[in-house]
């Protein structure tokens, strides 16, 4: 895939080039899985601002506009306290800044649990007001006959299985799911819960390896992998974490770059030209008459 693309600055758009590509469509992405089989592991990232979007569009199938923008961007202590107003400008940004990976925003605490036509509301405004292609929401069995309802009226669905999140304060942490027995067994039934409902991906977070392995196959839909294994059909990284940005990362992830280490150098460089009044100024320096 090409990495190149140019910037229209009018609209914002990163249209990747010689030939500006296709965005890619929920159905496409549901018909990677055919017969339990991925042979083309779907690839997301998640994307908060049309700059991020911009840059990781041409290498990502789907771009999360994941809540964890609480922690990321506003320095929030979880994503209880996200609004789906955040929500709202941040996938709005996001669509803005993409061209080719479908966007699918995370429908925040709070916007989805009372009833489905709750869900409903919010995930119609989420649709109309970013332009987004589908929505994700945690939880499994619970969720499921949201899941059927939204999908039942045109509202493409992406799960969110094992560690939720959303559920910190039930969970007591951040720790892997499934070690026993009985969160094994609920973890592969909220997989089927949700694959049934009409689901088209799940997203299996935190969860021991072999029960994201048994989650997976037994459902037709992707599942998409974070602290999972690598055997699901597809991944997702927070892209923070992915370019090196915070010194502490969850175990399972890679740091593709060490971008925190980048902006602070420079941000040090910066500062010593100014202080040093070696800063480059225009070239015709101001001439007091
Ligand atoms: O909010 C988020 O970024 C997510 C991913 C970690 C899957 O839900």
């Amino acid at each position: 895939m090409s990495t190149t693309f140019q910037l229209d600055t009018a609209t914002s758009r990163a249209n990747p080039t010689p030939a500006p590509m296709k965005r890619l469509t929920i159905p496409a992405i549901r018909r990677r899985k055919k017969d339990g089989v991925t042979e083309d592991p779907i690839v997301m990232l998640t994307a908060y601002t049309a700059r991020q979007a911009q840059l990781l569009d041409a290498h990502c199938d789907l771009l999360l506009v994941g809540d964890s923008l609480g922690q990321v961007i506003y320095g929030l202590s979880s994503s209880v306290p996200v609004s789906l107003d955040m929500m709202v400008n941040h996938g709005a940004a996001v669509v803005r800044g993409s061209y080719h990976a479908a966007v699918i925003v995370d429908m925040p605490f709070g916007s989805y649990e009372q009833s489905p036509q709750q869900a409903f509301e919010s995930a119609a405004r989420l649709l109309k007001e970013t332009g987004c292609a589908g929505v994700k929401l945690e939880g499994g069995e619970a969720m499921a006959e949201t899941v059927a309802f939204l999908t039942q009226r045109g509202i493409p669905v992406m799960g969110h299985i094992g560690l939720t999140p959303q559920a910190v304060n039930l969970l007591g942490g951040y720790n892997a799911r499934g070690r026993s027995e009985a969160e094994a067994k609920k973890i592969v039934a909220d997989a089927k819960a949700l694959d049934e409902a009409g689901a088209f991906a799940i997203v299996i977070e935190g969860v021991v390896e072999p029960i994201a392995i048994e989650a997976t196959r037994a459902v037709a839909c992707p599942t998409i992998g974070i602290g999972g294994s690598p055997l699901c059909d597809g991944q997702v990284l927070v892209t923070e974490d992915m370019c090196g940005m915070f010194e502490r990362v969850p175990r399972f992830v890679k740091r593709y770059a060490d971008l925190a280490g980048v902006i602070s150098g420079a941000a040090a460089d910066y500062a010593a030209e100014v202080r040093a009044r070696t800063f480059p100024g225009p070239e015709q320096t101001y001439q007091p008459k």
